[in-house]
């Protein structure tokens, strides 16, 4: 774990009681106290602290990176680089909330809307390649994007540039599930349990 070496004028982002507060009743976006405006905040203000130099970054040309900044009993947090190419597979997040913020380079979201309207555009040879179903959206540094429950997403960086993220689930990743997309329909193709620890997609 990457150790933060606070100074008087900074308090990390984790030192409040950002997910454990008493007048939050109602759980609006999941089985979490963290609501989606709450994981977004939290990785906009980490990736201030990357920008600050104040978590080492690391690139493996091989295998997506990732370092684990913070767990505890309502949520995880991460910092991930992603080298030319590498990529997550279509996937959802359990029973977790999550969001990202990218702190630098690019990364491109295909997430299911079941034929929903783009944000962003998108070449109309590569929307046919995914058919109509998968939405692309462009996710420039500074971008913040969040998944609620349900988000079935890949994520890729397709640019010479590393590209670097910072993402929170909440409650931390216990499972995640696997899809591919045949005529235009989502099918499920496995489920993984997600241990402890073990770096996110
Ligand atoms: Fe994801």
């Amino acid at each position: 774990m990457t150790a933060l070496v606070d100074t008087p004028t900074h308090v990390s982002p984790f030192a409040r009681p950002r997910t454990l507060r008493a007048d939050r009743r109602r759980w609006q976006d999941g089985p979490t106290p963290a609501s989606l405006a709450d994981l977004v905040t939290l990785t906009r203000e980490v990736a201030d602290e990357v920008h600050a130099g104040r978590h080492a970054v690391e690139v493996d040309p091989v295998h997506r990176w990732s370092q684990r900044l913070h767990a505890d009993e309502h949520l995880d947090v991460w910092l991930i680089s992603w080298a030319r190419d590498q990529a997550a597979e279509l996937h959802d997040h359990g029973g977790s909330l999550g969001a990202l913020t990218v702190v630098r380079g690019g990364l491109t979201e295909w997430r299911w809307t079941a034929g929903g309207e783009d944000d962003d555009a998108c070449r109309a040879e590569e929307l046919a390649s995914r058919g109509p179903g998968l939405r692309r959206r462009v996710l420039e540094p500074g971008r913040s994007v969040a998944f609620g429950l349900g988000h079935v997403h890949d994520v890729s960086n397709r640019a010479v540039e590393t590209a670097v993220s910072v993402h929170a689930y909440s409650p931390p990743l216990s499972a995640m599930s696997y899809y591919g997309v045949e005529g235009g329909v989502l099918r499920r193709t496995r489920s993984e349990l997600v241990a402890p620890g073990q770096p996110p997609e």
